[in-house]
């Protein structure tokens, strides 16, 4: 069985996805939730759902501490679902090539730090974008610029406005993550 843990910092619908596609799985298991954010939706969805969730603080992110809960747990792999905060880099290294992160845009465009949900959104659509889409990559050191695994495009609508874009975005997540996880660790 291989044991997946999701680090998330808001709503969590991308984690309560991912679940729902491997909770009959045999071979792949969604251990544990983590977050950095005390009040995110996400650690409601965790309880709802029965997975174990542990909040954490920046500061313990930076030491061995959450390092030590992925170890503790036998977490395989890594996913970043909404993760707002940069993975140090005791954990890159204990977890190379087995952290991935979703990012709403199609990277280099788009990302680094400061860029992520809505405020997204909102520069495509003000920057009259014809598409957008999403990014499934690989975790470095820095905000979004590991290998990129996987893209996926939409083409934007002249009536769309940045929350019309979150959904499609959204949806477009949903329909690949999994999907995305699901070949990468087997
Ligand atoms: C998702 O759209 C994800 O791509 C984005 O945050 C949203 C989280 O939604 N991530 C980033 O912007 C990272 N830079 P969710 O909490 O409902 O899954």
């Amino acid at each position: 069985m291989k044991k997946i843990a999701i680090l998330a910092s808001g709503s969590g619908s991308n984690a309560e996805n991912i679940y729902n596609y491997f909770r009959n799985s045999k071979k792949v298991k969604i251990e544990l939730i983590l977050t950095n954010n005390k009040n995110a939706f996400v650690i409601e969805r965790a309880k709802k759902l029965g997975i174990k969730c542990q909040i954490f603080s920046k500061q313990e992110l930076k030491s061995n501490y959450v390092l030590d809960i992925l170890q503790k747990n036998n977490v395989d792999f890594v996913v970043l679902a909404g993760f707002l905060l940069l993975i140090p880099s005791n954990i890159i290294e204990k977890y190379t090539n087995k952290i991935i992160n979703i990012h709403p845009a199609l990277l280099p465009k788009y990302g680094g730090k400061g860029m992520y949900g809505d405020i997204v959104h909102k520069a495509v659509i003000e920057n009259k974008e014809k598409e957008s889409g999403i990014t499934i990559h690989y975790v470095n050191e820095k905000y979004d610029e590991g290998a990129i695994i996987f893209q996926a495009k939409y083409n934007i609508e002249t009536t769309d406005t940045a929350e019309l874009l979150a959904k499609k975005i959204h949806k477009l997540e949903y329909e690949h993550f999994p999907k995305v996880i699901d070949e990468l660790i087997r």
